[in-house]
């Protein structure tokens, strides 16, 4: 075990639950919750503000080394600053979570921000989610989950979440964002979304968020 506890890497493809169930599982043992999607967004973010084209692979290698990615807990959920500016709402919107695939796949951006989560979660205490936690980013976790849900409940699932915030994206539009995410994420060349040899695979389709947490939970206790 680490100095401050263990290191819980949760990955899966989008939009399976992952954030909602870590944050849970970091509250209850008193975690810190690291969500590195959101960094993926925020360098994102940047560089759509800064007109970069999405191929510009030697333009985003630079802006990622002088870029400063921030969260800060608060009552209602965890914030993200982008060089100390707030952007948690900002990028959940769809230009970014539509472009963040293609930044993703970029080495020096994975380079750059896998060294950030190590440094994070070295003294352990820390749940952190994404893509390729337990496969390349954390490999010596000692609780690895991959979770999966079927296409259609989460896009359901992301469809009932855009009504509360006001957003009517077709379901059917949603399921093919998904789609195509999910086969971005698993066929790019480096740390593509891959379930790790010893991750314990939870098929949250028809589980509760409760279910979850308990199960992920029940890992947690095993290596305490
Ligand atoms: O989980 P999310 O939708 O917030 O992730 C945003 C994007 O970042 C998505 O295209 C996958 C990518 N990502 C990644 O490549 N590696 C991670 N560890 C986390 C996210």
């Amino acid at each position: 075990m680490h100095k401050n506890g263990l290191q819980v890497a949760i990955d899966g493809p989008a939009s399976a639950g992952k954030s909602t169930v870590s944050k849970l599982v970091a509250n209850k043992f008193n975690y810190i919750y690291c969500d590195t999607g959101a960094m993926y967004r925020a360098i994102t973010l940047k560089v759509l503000n800064n007109q970069i084209a999405l191929d510009d692979i030697e333009k985003i290698s630079e802006l990622v080394l002088d870029t400063n990615i921030t969260f800060e807990p608060s009552e209602n959920g965890q914030k993200v600053f982008l060089d100390g500016k707030e952007v948690t709402e900002r990028i959940r919107q769809s230009d970014v979570t539509n472009s963040a695939s293609a930044v993703a796949a970029i080495s020096s951006v994975r380079k750059q921000l896998t060294e950030s989560q190590e440094l994070l979660a070295a003294n352990g205490g820390i749940v952190m989610d994404g893509r390729d936690i337990g496969s390349t980013v954390l490999p010596d976790a000692e609780v690895k989950i991959f979770l999966i849900a079927s296409v259609t409940e989460r896009a359901e699932r992301r469809y009932k979440e855009n009504l509360k915030k006001g957003i009517n994206t077709p379901l059917d539009v949603l399921k093919q964002e998904i789609e195509a995410r999910d086969y971005k994420d698993s066929h790019r060349q480096i740390s593509p979304l891959v379930k790790a040899e010893d991750a314990i695979e939870i098929d949250t389709t028809s589980l509760g968020i409760e279910e979850v947490v308990n199960k992920i939970s029940k890992e947690i206790e095993k290596q305490l």
